[in-house]
């Protein structure tokens, strides 16, 4: 990310720390502001032109053309297809910027458009539900690997600021970077991912279990193939056909969901 003096100082000690007890690298941080001014802010205080921003929640471009400005690579992605068709005209001659339709839950289809992104911007409304949030960014949790998670969520930021103190886990059971483990925290996780009422959720689930050897994960694996959703039995069917080499805990190919 950036090294950019910005106005709100880290304290490494701290957040090593915090690092050291959650497993979390510690250069990744989570901000989450409720104004839209301190979203767009952030975006030039944290980035640089060799970042690649994924932003969910463009709207018609406000951040997005902030984004661009940096020099940054952005993916921006909103699930209005009229605003993303306006949206795209109006940043045709911008390099730098992809506009898509997509809906920020379809992670199989953010992996396709950006699987890598260094930082992400998250605004899927800054009233949005608590809970839309929560799966958003817990999503963009599990299936990338960015240093910087900026989320603009009133709610969030409003609960945020009411904790005083916080027991931290000892583990998290959302896969920070390093990939699904077989710990038993990753495990209920997963499974508790692949029984969610998302499709989103339960293909996330299903590539991420693809990469367990583990006998609880398989089972489950196999259980998705009678999953109501045609979307959940076919990335359920490639992962059980193809199982994680062993010691490597990748399985081969693509899944091609
Ligand atoms: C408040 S606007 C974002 C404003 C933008 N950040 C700006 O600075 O101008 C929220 C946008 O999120 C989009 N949105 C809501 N849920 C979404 C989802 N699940 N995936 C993608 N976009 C979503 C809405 O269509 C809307 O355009």
């Amino acid at each position: 990310m950036a090294t950019a003096a910005h106005p709100d100082p880290i304290n490494r000690t701290e957040v090593d720390e915090r690092s050291r007890m959650t497993g979390r690298p510690s250069e990744m941080e989570i901000l989450v502001v409720s104004t839209h001014d301190r979203y767009r802010r952030l975006a030039v205080e944290r980035l640089t032109p060799s970042d690649v921003v994924l932003e969910i929640g463009c709207n018609n471009g406000g951040a997005t053309r902030i984004l661009a400005t940096t020099g940054a690579r952005v993916v921006a992605v909103d699930k209005s297809a009229s605003l993303v068709r306006d949206l795209k005209e109006e940043l045709k001659a911008l390099d730098n910027v992809t506009v898509a339709c997509v809906d920020g839950r379809d992670v199989t289809k953010l992996l396709a458009l950006l699987p890598d992104p260094t930082a992400i911007f998250i605004d899927i409304g800054g009233d949005a539900r608590l809970d839309h949030v929560a799966l958003q960014l817990r999503l963009c949790l599990l299936a990338f690997h960015a240093g910087l998670i900026v989320v603009r969520s009133i709610e969030l930021a409003t609960l945020a600021s009411l904790i005083g103190c916080i027991e931290t886990p000892r583990a998290t059971g959302v896969s920070f970077w390093g990939g699904p483990g077989d710990d038993p925290a990753s495990v209920s996780s997963l499974l508790y991912l692949s029984r969610g009422s998302s499709v989103e959720s339960r293909v996330l689930a299903v590539h991420l279990m693809s990469q367990s050897a583990g006998a609880a994960t398989r089972e489950r694996l196999r259980e998705m193939l009678s999953d109501p959703n045609p979307r959940v039995r076919k990335a359920a069917r490639w992962a059980c056909a193809h199982p994680p080499a062993t010691g490597t805990g990748a399985p081969s190919g693509n899944p091609g969901q």
